[in-house]
């Protein structure tokens, strides 16, 4: 394997670290997800909330920077393809998130509306745990 391979490999290694600490901030943020502790840890909700983004924010400019323009420069077009598919999903997703966290600015927002955070709340986890798998089976094995 040649030096430049290596270092794909371990970017890679590092990307899946950080799908890892995503899915463990939500495995931790459904534990959240009932009335009686949105009502006494809406500062612990909203703490958790912050780490995701902060997660989300520099994963993305890590994939921006290590997979995406190799993908998309590649002479394969179905591995162009591909690529463009998942950059304008993030894209898309991207928006909707950034919408999401807009919104619960605040611990007695998400305090206030507990029924409402909850299904917000979970609809991120449901589109973040599919996304991420989705990279892992499909993207990330392009990045060679
Ligand atoms: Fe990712």
């Amino acid at each position: 394997m040649s030096d430049t391979n290596i270092k794909v490999k371990i970017k890679i290694k590092f990307l899946i670290q950080d799908h890892k600490k995503i899915i463990t901030n939500l495995e931790d943020m459904k534990n959240f997800l009932n009335e009686k502790d949105i009502f006494e840890n809406s500062e612990v909700i909203f703490i958790l909330l912050a780490k995701l983004t902060k997660l989300i924010t520099m994963h993305l400019g890590l994939e921006d920077k290590y997979v995406y323009p190799q993908l998309l420069e590649s002479d394969d077009p179905k591995i162009n393809a591909t690529a463009n598919k998942f950059k304008n999903g993030m894209g898309d997703l991207g928006k909707v998130y950034e919408k999401f966290v807009n919104k619960w600015d605040l611990p007695k927002k998400i305090q206030e509306n507990p029924q409402e955070f909850i299904n917000e709340m979970n609809g991120v986890i449901q589109v973040l745990t599919k996304r991420i798998a989705a990279e892992e089976s499909d993207l990330y094995p392009l990045v060679a």
